[in-house]
């Protein structure tokens, strides 16, 4: 080993012992006679001191480091006189009496410190640099201690952990798939996963009972902090269980999680919420749930005003903000200009003032009396110093607007704090979502979730109600992770395809494979996939995933390190058959 001990590991108990470390120059400093280097490695950071009265020779070397070079110290701990209690290492200094350069370094181009000058694409294109960062670092460690207890709660529950193939054919989950062209099969395409969801409903057919897999997944759409082309599932599924036994098992999962990795323990169960209640009163279905601030309707109570905008309306929704009624006509100003935004889409916003003597103003004070206002007032439990903001319009549109806002008011009032955790189920969802644009019905999970038993004789009569029994895991409204009971039943899922408009041929030619697997004793199961990158970065308190990947892609999907995608040789292509038009794109 070119090294004895590691730069985090010395303490005030070493004084006295030689050692020798290896590491990268932090950063040097140079005090009269002196000069103190910082020597980093994965484990830390120590203080190195070099004295020109007790060997020159070596203190000019050292002044010749450069930051980043690679060097190898032998020297005395010795207690400092100037303590650092921000680092472990903090009471201790080395006293050089070697030093080896084992590489000199470029200069970088930004500072490896956690606070860092360098902007995100310098820092993408120079992730390896990029993940010298302690802070960075830190981040990739908590993943690892998370995949770590995932696979120590799943194995002790009995789940094989099995790999599933990448060159597979198109997933149902409903994005654009990844292809990649065979050149053993000229003019046809393997698609990359988006998920395992069917090799793991054969693996049930397989009789493997439990499976789970920390596997990559690939979807080719729009980019978000919370999304990545290529990411990681949590992926699972059960035979022989209905819904209760698969939240269960998945609730001690992430219980599991927040007790060995943040110490954090949660006696209670979690709380579930029907996706109708997650949308009547909070606008969302991965509602945040740190705070309150739930809608309040006031359609009828408003009425026959003569007021339009309330008139005309199918919904008028508030949200009733504690404390804000001393807000500022600017502030006020502030936050309709936030609802209008394009992202969010409202035409404007309302608002009462329950003032702290009792009084009531309002935007909307010449089209209502006091006691109108007072009765909306008491219906959203305000009191006195409160502010309601109202919005109105069509229903599912204002709900989400309503979100928007009541998110804003969230951050305003310093009430999503990242290291408070609150942790939700979602169920019932719908089974279909319709779609105006292509006039039919999607599957809103994917088509091989099961139907709720009690809306089955629904599914022709009344298609938009039937609930599904699917569930998501919400973690301060984040969508962590999401799953179903599945359809074992051949014809049912004969059925499911027919409502989701695909012919026979159709279904034969995407799923043939499983539409067969099931006619050889499918058993009933079920399961989930949480999303690992966000189920770490929520962990770490940080609001986008890209943090917790070693390798991400930016926006456009470009890695900026490797400069990919790019492209390829006219050789490559002619072997593959494959014409680039770029007209086309
Ligand atoms: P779903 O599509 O809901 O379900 O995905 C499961 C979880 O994966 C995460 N996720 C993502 N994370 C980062 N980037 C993305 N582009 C991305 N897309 C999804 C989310 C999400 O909750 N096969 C089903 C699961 C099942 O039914 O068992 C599935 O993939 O956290």
């Amino acid at each position: 080993m070119h090294r004895t001990k590691t730069c985090g590991e010395l303490r005030i108990s070493d004084a006295g012992s030689t050692v020798t470390l290896a590491g990268w120059v932090q950063r040097s400093r140079k005090m009269g006679g002196m000069t103190f280097v910082d020597l980093r490695d994965r484990y830390g950071i120590t203080q190195l001191v070099f004295d020109s009265e007790t060997d020159p020779e070596l203190h000019e070397a050292a002044n010749k480091l450069g930051r980043e070079y690679v060097v190898q110290v032998t020297g005395k701990v010795a207690e400092r006189s100037n303590k650092n209690p921000n680092i472990p290492t903090g009471d201790i200094e080395i006293i050089a009496t070697g030093l080896n350069v084992l590489n000199k370094s470029d200069i970088p181009p930004f500072t490896i410190e956690d606070e860092t000058d360098g902007g995100d694409d310098l820092r993408m294109k120079y992730r390896y640099l990029d993940l010298r960062r302690p802070a960075v670092r830190k981040n990739l460690e908590l993943r690892h201690r998370m995949a770590f207890e995932i696979r120590r709660y799943l194995d002790s529950k009995g789940f094989l952990e099995v790999e599933t193939p990448v060159l597979i054919k198109s997933t149902p989950e409903g994005a654009r798939d990844f292809v990649v062209p065979s050149r053993m099969n000229p003019g046809q395409f393997y698609a990359l996963p988006q998920s395992p969801q069917t090799f793991k409903q054969l693996l049930m057919v397989s009789g493997f009972d439990r499976y789970f897999q920390i596997v990559k997944c690939f979807r080719d759409e729009d980019l978000r902090a919370d999304r990545q082309p290529e990411f990681t599932q949590i992926d699972c599924e059960m035979s022989f269980v209905d819904q209760e036994d698969v939240l269960e098992m998945f609730e001690g999962l992430v219980k599991h999680i927040f007790k060995y990795v943040k110490d954090i323990d949660f006696s209670e169960p979690f709380p579930r919420m029907t996706w109708a209640d997650a949308m009547r009163l909070y606008g969302s279905d991965k509602p945040d749930t740190r705070f309150g601030m739930q809608f309040v309707e006031l359609k009828d109570l408003t009425e026959g005003s003569g007021f339009s905008v309330m008139d005309d309306a199918k919904y008028v929704g508030a949200i009733v903000a504690p404390g804000c009624a001393g807000y500022t006509r600017k502030q006020l100003d502030k936050l309709t200009d936030f609802v209008k935004r394009p992202q969010v889409g409202a035409k404007g916003m309302m608002w009462v003032k329950y003032e702290a003597d009792g009084s009531i103003k309002s935007s909307v004070g010449k089209f209502f009396t006091d006691e109108q206002l007072k009765g909306w007032l008491e219906r959203g439990e305000a009191k006195p110093g409160d502010l309601m903001l109202i919005l109105a319009g069509d229903t599912m549109k204002t709900r989400k607007q309503l979100c928007e806002l009541r998110l804003e008011m969230g951050s305003q009032l310093g009430l999503r704090d990242p290291q408070k955790f609150s942790c939700l189920w979602v169920v019932d969802f719908p089974l279909f979502e319709w779609d105006e644009e292509t006039q039919r019905y999607y599957a809103m999970h994917h088509p091989f979730t099961a139907p709720n038993p009690d809306d089955v004789d629904m599914l022709d009569s009344d298609t938009g109600a039937v609930r599904a029994t699917a569930y998501d895991m919400v973690v301060n409204g984040n969508e962590l992770g999401g799953g179903s009971i599945r359809i074992h039943d051949s014809q049912l899922q004969d059925k499911m395809f027919r409502l989701l408009g695909l012919s026979e041929e159709d279904a034969q030619y995407k799923f043939g494979f499983l539409m067969n697997a099931f006619k050889y004793g499918a058993p009933p199961h079920g399961g989930l996939a949480f999303g690992f990158d966000r189920f770490v970065s929520i962990l770490a308190g940080l609001d986008s995933i890209r943090d917790v990947i070693a390798f991400p892609k930016n926006n456009a999907g470009r890695d900026m390190m490797i400069d990919a995608p790019s492209e390829i040789d006219d050789s490559q292509l002619d072997e593959l058959c494959i014409k680039v038009d770029l007209e086309e794109a």
